[in-house]
């Protein structure tokens, strides 16, 4: 099973080489494919953390019958039965809220032929859609998991930062990155 990041913008931002990181941590280093990293110093960063290319899944030769996109505007959400599909391919976007429907324009239009899954309604960061999507594959399902909805996080006396995306809570706790809570924090934007 690899799960493949298809990177969606010319730079990787620092915001989304935190969440890459998530990424790998939670599949693990050696299940994780980046995929259209345009730039040397990207790929070279990025190599620390799982395979990378700098061709998109567009230009490349993935058997599609193997393969399943996740996009929230699929019509099936995503099921342990679909463990038997053999790579899973999530979109490299930071999120926007309301969403744009960029996952189905920059991927799944481009990818006929392939799977696509839903992860419910509410909408992931891409390193939470890893966690997710491993969870579910792992069995567990979707309505028995916990999840917030947004995260605000406190980036001054009178000031936070709302992030209108769906959160998993494992253990009680929020499943976010400490180094991106920090990033934030530090205001450095992305
Ligand atoms: C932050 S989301 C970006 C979604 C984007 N705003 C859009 O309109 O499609 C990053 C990636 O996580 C995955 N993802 C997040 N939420 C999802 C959901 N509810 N169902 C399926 N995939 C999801 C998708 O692969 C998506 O490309």
């Amino acid at each position: 099973m690899k799960f493949i990041i298809e990177h969606c913008d010319e730079k990787v931002w620092e915001w989304a080489y935190i969440e890459y990181k998530m990424c790998s941590e939670h599949i693990g280093k050696e299940n994780i494919i980046f995929s259209n990293i345009k730039r040397k110093s990207d790929r070279e960063k990025l190599s620390k953390l799982g395979e990378v290319h700098k061709e998109s899944l567009a230009d490349v030769n993935l058997p599609k019958q193997k393969t399943i996109i996740l996009d929230p505007e699929a019509k099936k959400e995503l099921t342990p039965s679909d463990i038997k599909y053999e790579y899973f391919v999530f979109g490299g976007i930071l999120g926007d809220y309301p969403m744009r429907k960029r996952t189905k324009k920059m991927i799944t239009s481009k990818m006929k032929g392939c799977k696509i899954r839903n992860l419910g309604k509410e909408q992931f960061s891409t390193d939470n859609a890893v966690f997710v999507a491993k969870e579910i594959l792992n069995g567990n399902k979707l309505k028995n998991m916990k999840f917030i909805k947004p995260l605000i996080i406190k980036t001054g006396k009178n000031e936070e930062l709302i992030l209108n995306f769906s959160y998993p809570v494992v253990n009680g706790k929020v499943l976010v990155s400490k180094e991106l809570i920090k990033y934030i924090k530090e205001d450095k934007g992305f």
